[in-house]
């Protein structure tokens, strides 16, 4: 089954094509990111101008590299929810008008879900159920995944997304836009011990995650520091801050993996991408029995690939949309 998948939901407008939801035929990911860096971040305004001038495009060079006429598609999938409204409207109503002049079913697919998805790609062997860790820009979840279409939320942030919490810091100290990446690799020899910081946990919700007080500690460090004219060493800073928030996603997974048993953890969103995170998460997983899944790096952000990925997996639910199709800014993972 081969399907057609639209991504547009933050500053990447993609288009891919899926194979019985494990094989990639083409992907093209167009990056906004030399458009957003002058602001120090993504301007909704600008996203969706943006992804309305290049949909057509990536789709076409997505359909040619798969050498595929849109007859032999079986279905055009597209993330629906969440994300910014007007980013993701463009997707949304683009892949209508491919449902509609090609005769093919619409398939609403869940952001969050689709970064799930992204590691039945990297790993064709993984089946549910399993837990995951969702880290992205906008969302920190541990979620069971029963099933392909089932989740259930066992925890989440009360305030900033982990992406969030470093893409912040990254920006107090300095650095360019995307910032959590260039944290990572700014960071990289530095001494991850060398600045302690608070590590935040929400009272009577072990499975919840908090970074905004992670946020305000490194900010009222950079800013005292200044006040005194001091320079700190942004190696350690950094390296300490990625220390502190992999401390917090780490203990809280271990928590999540001894209450509910979970044999299996699989990693998900942008911030799988962190270097440090996955070896921790290695190590954590190796002294736990747990087997570890992280999705391979060009599939940590957002991509198509990964929609239609999860899109083969709603289209045999039989989930399928008409064209009142709506993006969604916020919707919950577990949504029925
Ligand atoms: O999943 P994603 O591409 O978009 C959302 O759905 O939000 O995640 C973007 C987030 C950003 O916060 C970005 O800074 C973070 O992923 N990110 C990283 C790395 N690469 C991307 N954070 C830490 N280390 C990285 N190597
Ligand atoms: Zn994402």
């Amino acid at each position: 089954m081969k399907i057609l998948a639209i991504e547009s939901s933050c500053d990447d407008t993609a288009a891919a094509v899926v194979e019985d939801g494990r094989k990639i035929l083409s992907s093209i990911v167009a990056s906004q990111i030399s458009d957003h860096k002058k602001f120090g971040g993504v301007v909704p305004e600008i996203a969706s101008r943006l992804h309305a001038e290049c949909i057509g495009a990536v789709t076409e060079a997505a359909m040619r590299k798969a050498a595929l006429d849109y007859d032999m598609l079986d279905a055009v999938a597209v993330t629906f929810a969440p994300g910014l409204i007007g980013s993701l409207l463009v997707g949304v109503n683009f892949a209508k008008g491919i449902s509609m002049a090609a005769s093919l079913p619409l398939v609403p697919v869940h952001h969050l879900r689709s970064h799930i998805a992204a590691n039945y790609i990297t790993h064709p062997d993984l089946e549910p159920p399993f837990l995951a860790l969702v880290v992205s820009g906008g969302h920190s979840h541990l979620v069971a995944v029963d099933d392909y279409t089932v989740f259930r939320v066992l925890g989440r942030t009360r305030d900033d997304a982990a992406g969030e919490a470093l893409d912040k810091a990254a920006r107090a100290m300095g650095l360019a836009y995307p910032g959590g990446a260039n944290l990572d690799v700014l960071a990289k020899d530095g001494n991850p011990h060398a600045f302690s910081f608070p590590h935040p946990q929400v009272d009577g919700s072990p499975l919840d995650f908090s970074f905004s007080g992670l946020k305000t500690a490194v900010v009222n460090l950079l800013h005292h520091a200044q006040q005194k004219g001091e320079t700190l060493d942004a190696k350690d800073l950094g390296a300490s801050y990625i220390w502190a928030v992999t401390d917090c996603l780490l203990k809280n997974t271990r928590t999540a993996l001894e209450q509910t048993g979970f044999s299996k953890l699989v990693v998900a969103g942008g911030v799988s991408a962190n270097s440090v995170l996955r070896r921790r998460l290695q190590e954590l997983c190796a002294k736990n029995g747990v087997e570890l899944y992280l999705p391979s790096l060009n599939l940590c952000g957002d991509n198509a690939a990964m929609v239609g990925a999860q899109g083969y997996y709603e289209l045999k639910k039989g989930n399928i949309a008409n064209l009142s199709l709506n993006a969604t800014a916020s919707l919950s993972i577990d949504y029925n």
